[in-house]
């Protein structure tokens, strides 16, 4: 066992004695959704992506799972055309001062049509694109500039103060925290769900999926990035299937989530078994330094393609 394997189990045991409410209290945010800068990058990566795989990209209404630090992804979304937004977590890490900042520094990128941020700026952010350029094709000048007008920004901003309250606006956000149930919207009622580095640490995966494909109207499309990665659990990118789910259990200690450990070929089996027809699915590869006597019982059945995919975009379609 490896030193990042024992500073694991520390944590774990940590997290296991100090009270949840507290732990959250002195756990650090996720990091990503810190920034507008981040959270513009995303979106239009995944509105990118939609349009080179022909799917519909002005959705009305959509929903995000795990927006983490700030709802930012969610805000650039309403920004450029988008009048419903839910987002679902487990722990609340986003608040209504942060929010703000970031939907008034989202307004300042979308109005200078700023390029989108690449790999130089956010080295790990995939999936990568062939072009950075600010999508034009995808949101024209007319459509961003009314959009953008003043009305529109306002009445993004109160529903954001009026997060989670009955709504009667055109223009509502909300933030359900945390959620357990796929009763909690409509069913048939969303345009587009997307995830960025979320599905890695759900739990109950195919129930999750499930829940996606019942929210999603027939037509609608789902878009995630996805890091089967071992999250610097292990020395190896991989090595987080080398563990028992004994020892797991501790390192997750009573942390709300921690990973799944499911590998690419898994969601795609479930992906398929909840209905969806699969439209992209981009696999990031990296070499395997694990022999495979070393995996654990249940991941002995892991293939070459798994051991080897570090991560993947994709993007599924609710057939009509
Ligand atoms: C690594 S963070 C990513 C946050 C954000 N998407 C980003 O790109 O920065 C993972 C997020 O998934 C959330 N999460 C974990 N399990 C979840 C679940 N079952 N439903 C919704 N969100 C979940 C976590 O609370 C956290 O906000």
């Amino acid at each position: 066992m490896n030193i990042k394997f024992y500073i694991a189990l520390a944590k774990g045991i940590i997290a296991g004695y100090i009270p949840a409410g507290l732990y959250r209290l002195v756990s650090k945010g996720t990091g990503g959704t810190i920034s507008a800068r981040y959270s513009y990058s995303i979106w239009l990566r995944h509105l990118v992506m939609a349009y080179k795989n022909n799917l519909p990209t002005q959705p009305d209404t959509i929903a995000e799972l795990g927006p983490g630090d700030s709802l930012g992804i969610g805000l650039a979304a309403l920004i450029s055309g988008v009048n419903k937004y839910y987002a679902f977590d487990v722990i609340k890490y986003a608040d209504n001062q942060r929010n703000i900042k970031i939907f008034d520094d989202l307004i300042v990128l979308f109005r200078k049509r700023e390029k989108i941020p690449d790999e130089t700026e956010f080295p790990e952010i995939k999936p990568y694109l062939e072009s950075y350029e600010f999508p034009t094709h995808i949101l024209s000048d007319d459509h961003l500039n009314l959009m953008l007008k003043n009305d529109r920004i306002k009445s993004i901003k109160n529903a954001l103060l009026n997060t989670g309250k009955t709504h009667s606006d055109k223009i509502q956000i909300s933030y359900f925290v945390p959620w357990h149930n796929s009763n909690i919207i409509k069913e048939a009622s969303v345009d587009m769900i997307y995830s960025q580095a979320v599905l890695e640490h759900v739990e109950y995966l195919e129930y999750i999926y499930e829940t996606l494909y019942r929210w999603l109207k027939p037509g609608g499309f789902m878009s995630h990035q996805i890091d089967f990665k071992s999250h610097g659990l292990a020395s190896e990118w991989n090595g987080h299937w080398t563990y028992s789910d004994f020892a797991w259990k501790i390192m997750r200690g009573k942390r709300s989530y921690l990973l799944n450990r499911e590998p690419h070929s898994k969601h795609i089996e479930l992906i398929h078994k909840a209905g969806f027809e699969i439209i992209c699915d981009i696999q990031y590869k990296n070499k395997s330094r694990i022999q495979k006597k070393y995996l654990k019982s249940k991941f002995k059945y892991l293939s070459d393609d798994d051991l080897t995919t570090t991560g993947a975009f994709i993007q599924a379609v609710k057939k009509r």
